[in-house]
């Protein structure tokens, strides 16, 4: 039987859209890899872009100084590229081709003999199919969405959820002044974790989210209940994929060659018009967009970051290939990718937090 090769050098990649706390994680994986284990480290860019085209960079403790409180990732990153579904153009024509093998080439010209693959479910669902493919990795679970299956948090949400609350603090006090009614529409995807937290954080008066969906006419009556309890103002969140019983999500544009080409948006402008039709209240609306993914990673974010690119590092070390790092409880653990994979984390009806925010007379929309 062959020996089992010894891993000497490593490669790192951040796919999918960007998320506070990427570039700690790359700081901890280069680190750690060089310092605790003695490798070397090189980072492909532009997620498997980089993998697919040939282009890296050789990363030291020397390039990573100094990124710990640095949004965005110093790799660049994209949510296209997927090497499964690679576009090019044939006879005119834009068709879609398998180009899996490029990144055996090149991870074999780099001489990398295990890979970090710091993404989303869709870079993991990659990852998971290159690892199946013989590809040995190890997968650090991103996304401001927390929509992960199989971990308790990933890293990027507290950032967003922070710049969210701190949007609501001050659209408070402009609601408050003009006794108007503020809608704020967030991201999440298909899943409400970042509006429910931001709601509760922000003292949001409804909470709309993709996991319950609501009635106009509940929204407009809770609003109506506060103005007779001399509540002139109201403040509404409401999530991006959220949508009104037996309706559908506002998709706002398609991007084909990424691996979820669905876009949300544009769910908080027919809020605020059916609301302000039917309550007679100035509405306004605001759009959080990108902002929730820029910007400096919370002391939460770089903490978490910080330990799964550590982490990740040590189970590589450890040979525990094709797992993805997750949190469970306060511990630093594993799973399979294929478990990782295999589902979205959505809200679920009996969470706690959900039953406080609703104690506190928060209106979901549904009742
Ligand atoms: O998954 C992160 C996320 O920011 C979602 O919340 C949002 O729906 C989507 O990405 C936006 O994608 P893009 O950057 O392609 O507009």
């Amino acid at each position: 039987m062959a020996a089992k090769k010894k891993i000497s050098r490593i490669g790192v990649l951040t796919g999918g859209g960007d998320a506070p706390g990427l570039n700690a994680v790359i700081r901890a994986v280069v680190k750690s890899a060089i310092r605790e284990y003695g490798l070397s480290v090189v980072g492909f860019l532009n997620g498997f872009g980089g993998l697919i085209k040939n282009q890296a960079r050789e990363l030291s403790e020397n390039d990573v100084a100094g990124i710990l409180p640095r949004g965005g990732t110093i790799l660049g990153t994209t949510n296209r590229d997927n090497p499964f579904h690679y576009p090019i153009e044939k006879g005119g024509e834009r068709i879609f081709v398998d180009v899996s093998d490029r990144i055996f080439e090149n991870t074999s010209i780099h001489g990398v003999d295990a890979l970090v693959v710091i993404g989303g479910d869709g870079s993991l669902a990659i990852a998971k199919e290159l690892y199946d493919r013989g590809l040995k990795l190890i997968g650090v679970p991103k996304t401001i969405d927390n929509d992960l299956y199989a971990t308790d948090q990933t890293f990027g949400f507290d950032t967003a959820l922070n710049t969210a609350t701190e949007a609501l603090d001050k659209l408070h006090t402009t609601a408050e002044s003009h006794h108007r009614v503020m809608v704020l529409e967030l991201m999440g995807r298909n899943a409400g974790w970042i509006a429910l937290a931001a709601g509760v954080a922000g003292g949001a008066d409804v909470i709309l989210i993709p996991e319950i969906p609501y009635d106009i006419n509940c929204v407009a009556r809770k609003i109506n209940h506060r103005s007779n309890q001399n509540k002139k103002f109201s403040i509404v969140v409401v999530a991006e994929g959220a949508r009104p019983i037996g309706g559908d999500v506002v998709v706002q544009r398609r991007v084909e060659d990424s691996f979820d080409p669905v876009r949300l948006g544009g769910i908080g402008q027919i809020v605020a018009g059916e609301i302000e039709a039917i309550t007679g209240k100035e509405t306004r609306v605001t759009v959080l967009g990108h902002l929730q993914r820029g910007g400096s990673p919370t002391a939460y974010d770089r903490i978490l970051s910080t330990r799964y690119g550590t982490a990740a590092v040590n189970f590589l070390m450890e040979g525990r290939y094709g797992h993805m790092v997750c949190l469970k409880g306060t511990e630093i653990e594993t799973v399979p990718l294929d478990e990782a994979v295999g589902g979205q984390r959505k809200v679920p009806p009996d969470l706690d937090l959900l039953k406080s925010a609703r104690q506190l007379g928060i209106s979901f929309g549904d009742a």
